[in-house]
C-alpha cells in the first residue's frame, strides 16, 4: 500500500524522489505526488492520480529541490484523484502520510471552523495544517504539537520551507528507515526504495521522531525523550528489487524457490543430534518442553503456510497446533494461555491485522513468535522471538517464495520441537535429509513449466474451478485455490476432500475441473475414491501428486511424506501464473490487491 521517500543532501531530490518511488510501485498504489524545497527556499509539489512515470515525465526542468518528500498513495479516504494525492500542504509546510488517522473527521471539523479551506477529502490534509498553526520554533516541536492531537497510525515524512534542509519523519503503526549517507540522508517506508543508495539503515519505533539534516540524524519519543539508534545493514543486494530478464517477478521469485529454501536452510541443520538450530527462538529447551499448545496466525497465504506449520508441529512435535487468520483472532477477543506458544507469519511484517493480533496477544501476556521475511518489520521488532525466512525481497502480490519458505521454517520449528520430545534420531536423520533434498526437488518441478503452462492455458478458459486435497493436503489446495483468484481471476474454491460428498459434490460437472492433491501417503486409496466420484459426475480431474496420470497430472519427486505440503503448491503456483499470462493479466499487480495490507 502507501509508500513514502524522502531526502535531504547536496543533490537533487528529484530523481532519487522519482526512482524511489518507482521501487515502492509493487507494493500498490493509485496516485503520486513530490513536494521539494527549491534552492531558493520555494516550495514545489507536483501530484497525480495515476503512475510515477507520468508524474516524473510530467515534471518541468526546472522542478529541483535539494530536500523533498514522494509518496505513492492507495486510497482509503477519498477516491484517487490529484486533490487527494499526497503530499498535501499548507502555507510553508508539506507533508506525506501513510496509516489512517481516526479522529480526522473531528480534527477536520475544527480547522473549517477556524475558517480553513482544506483542498481534498483525506484524512492525512489536517497534518500539514496542524504542524503549520504551531507556534514552536523548531519544526520538530511543531509536528510533535501535531501528532499529539492525532489519534490513529501514522508514517510521516514533513517539509517546511522556513527549515530548509530539515526533514522530519515520524512513526506510529507504519514503517519509517532512515538510510544514512555521505552528507546526506535518505528515508522511505521500505528499504526497497533505499538499496540504491546506501545499506546503512536505523528503523524508528513507533511513537518515535527524527529530524534529519544532510550531515546527520537525532531521534527522540513523542514526548521529547532522546533516544540512542545503532545503524543495520541492508544485507539485500539492490538487483534482488529488479525483473532480472523476467518477464514478471512472480515468475521470478517462482524460479527463485531453490536458492530462497537453501538459504533458508542455510546453518539451521544439526548433524549431530539431527535437529535445526534456530538462533532467534529465545526459547531454551525447559520452556519448549513446557508448550502445551501451538497457535499460528497469518492472513491469506500466510495463513494457510501456517496450516502446513501447525500439521507439521503435531505430527513432528505431538504437540496440538492449529492456525487460524489472523484477522479473525484479533476480533474474538481470544482466551490468550500461558503455555501456549503463538507464532505470527508474515512475509512483509507490516500486515495491520497480524499486527494486531501480535499486539493484542502480547498486551494478555502471550508469548509470540515471528515467523517473517522482511528485516527490521513491525511485527518482526513487536515479537518476542523469531526466525527469518531470508527469502529476498518479494515484490510480485502473490506470495510463491516466501509462502514455500515459511512451510520449510515450520519444518524446521517442528524439527526442533520434536527433537526436544519425542522424535527419534531416526526420524530427526530422515526428515533433515528430506529438507537438504528440496532444492534439487524444487528444480525438478520447474524443469516441468512448458507442460504445466500448457495446462494452464487450456483450463483458463473455465470460469471456476475446485481445488481437493486431505490433510496435508488441505492447506495446498487452498493455496493453490487462493493463487490462481488472485492472478487469473478465475473463481476457484477449495474444498477438503472428505467433505466433497457433504455438499460440493452437486457442483461437479464438465464445466468445473478439480484440481485434486493426491500424494501417495496413507490416504491415496481414500483420495482415489474421492476422484472416482467426480469423474462419475463427468466431472474433469487434474491431480497434483506422485502418480502419473497422464496429461492432466503433475508428478512431483517424492520426499519425506510429512514434508509433502512444501513441494505439492509449486506446480500450482505455475499453473495460476500461467493461466493468468494466457489471460493477459497484469500479473504482479493484479486488480484491487496491494501487496502489503498496512490498513485496518
Ligand atoms: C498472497 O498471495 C497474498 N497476496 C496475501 O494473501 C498475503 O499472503 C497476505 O496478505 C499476508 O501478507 P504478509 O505475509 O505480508 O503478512
Amino acid at each position: 500500500m502507501c509508500g513514502i521517500v524522502a531526502y535531504t543532501g547536496p543533490g537533487d531530490a528529484v530523481p532519487i524522489l522519482t526512482e524511489g518511488l518507482a521501487r515502492l510501485e509493487y507494493r500498490g498504489y493509485d496516485s503520486a505526488g513530490l513536494a521539494v524545497v527549491g534552492r531558493s527556499g520555494d516550495l514545489r509539489v507536483r501530484k497525480a492520480a495515476g503512475r510515477v512515470a507520468a508524474l516524473a515525465a510530467s515534471l518541468p526542468a526546472r522542478f529541483k529541490g535539494g530536500t523533498g518528500i514522494g509518496h505513492t498513495r492507495w486510497a482509503t479516504h477519498g477516491e484517487p484523484s490529484d486533490d487527494n494525492a499526497h503530499p498535501h500542504v499548507a502555507g510553508t509546510v508539506a507533508v506525506v502520510h501513510n496509516g489512517i488517522i481516526e479522529n480526522a473527521d473531528e480534527l477536520r471539523a475544527k480547522l473549517r471552523a477556524d475558517g480553513v479551506v482544506l483542498a481534498s477529502e483525506t484524512d492525512s490534509e489536517v497534518l500539514p495544517h496542524l504542524i503549520a498553526r504551531s507556534a514552536a520554533a523548531e519544526l520538530e516541536d511543531a509536528v510533535r504539537e501535531a501528532l499529539s492531537q492525532i489519534v490513529g497510525t501514522y508514517g510521516i515524512a514533513v517539509v517546511d520551507t522556513r527549515h530548509p534542509g530539515v526533514l522530519v519523519v515520524a512513526r506510529n503503526g507504519s514503517p519509517v528507515v532512515l538510510g544514512i549517507g555521505e552528507k546526506e540522508m535518505y528515508a522511505a517506508s521500505d528499504v526497497a526504495a533505499l538499496v540504491r543508495y546506501t545499506r546503512q539503515v536505523v528503523h524508528l519505533d513507533d511513537g518515535e521522531l527524527a529530524t534529519i539534516r544532510p550531515d546527520g540524524f537525532r531521534t527522540s519519543t513523542l514526548d521529547a525523550r532522546a533516544t540512542r539508534k545503532e545503524p543495520s545493514v541492508i544485507e539485500t543486494e539492490d538487483a534482488a528489487y529488479d525483473a532480472e530478464g523476467y518477464t514478471h517477478f512472480m515468475r521470478k521469485e517462482i524460479h527463485e524457490q531453490p536458492a530462497a529454501v537453501e538459504r533458508a536452510l542455510r546453518g539451521r541443520l544439526d548433524g549431530r543430534f539431527h535437529t535445526a538450530h534456530l538462533g532467534g527462538l529465545e526459547l531454551d529447551p525447559r520452556e519448549a518442553r513446557a508448550i502445551r499448545r501451538v497457535k499460528i496466525l497469518g492472513c491469506g497465504s500466510a495463513y494457510y503456510a501456517g496450516q502446513v506449520g501447525a500439521q507439521l508441529i503435531e505430527e513432528l512435535a505431538r504437540i496440538p497446533a492449529d492456525a487460524e487468520p489472523a484477522s479473525e483472532f484479533r476480533y474474538r477477543n481470544p482466551v490468550v494461555e500461558a503455555d501456549t506458544l503463538y507464532i505470527a507469519v508474515s512475509q512483509s511484517g507490516e500486515t495491520y491485522d497480524t499486527l494486531a493480533a501480535v499486539q493484542e496477544l502480547r498486551r494478555k501476556g502471550g508469548r509470540v513468535l515471528g515467523v517473517v521475511n522482511a528485516v527490521g518489520s513491525a511485527i518482526a521488532r513487536e515479537c518476542d522471538g523469531g526466525i527469518y525466512l531470508h527469502a529476498g525481497p518479494e515484490i510480485a502480490v502473490a506470495s510463491t517464495k516466501a509462502y514455500t519458505s515459511t512451510a520449510v521454517v515450520f519444518a524446521l520449528l517442528a524439527l526442533h520441537l520434536g527433537r526436544i520430545h519425542d522424535l527419534s534420531p531416526a526420524d530427526g536423520r530422515r526428515i533433515a535429509e528430506g529438507l537438504r533434498a528440496l532444492p534439487g526437488q524444487i528444480e525438478e518441478i520447474l524443469r516441468q513449466e512448458d507442460r504445466i503452462a500448457a495446462l494452464a492455458a487450456d483450463l483458463a478458459k473455465y470460469r471456476s474451478m475446485l481445488f481437493v486435497g486431505r490433510v496435508r493436503g488441505w492447506p495446498v489446495a487452498r493455496e493453490g485455490a487462493q493463487k490462481l483468484k488472485e492472478v487469473s481471476y478465475i473463481h476457484a474454491e477449495a474444498y477438503p476432500a472428505s467433505e466433497l460428498k457433504h455438499g460440493p459434490l452437486a457442483l461437479i460437472s464438465p464445466d468445473l475441473p478439480a484440481v485434486a492433491i493426491v500424494p501417495d501417503d496413507e490416504l491415496l486409496d481414500k483420495n482415489r475414491s474421492t476422484l472416482g466420484e467426480i469423474r462419475a459426475r463427468h466431472g474433469r480431474v487434474i491431480t497434483i501428486g506422485h502418480t502419473d496420470a497422464g496429461e492432466d497430472s503433475v508428478v512431483v519427486p517424492k520426499n519425506e511424506p510429512e514434508l509433502d505440503a512444501i513441494l505439492l503448491p509449486i506446480p500450482l503456483q505455475l499453473l495460476a501464473y500461467h493461466a493468468a499470462v494466457a489471460l493477459d493479466h497484469d500479473v504482479d499487480k493484479p486488480r484491487n490487491l496491494a501487496k502489503s495490507v498496512t490498513v485496518d
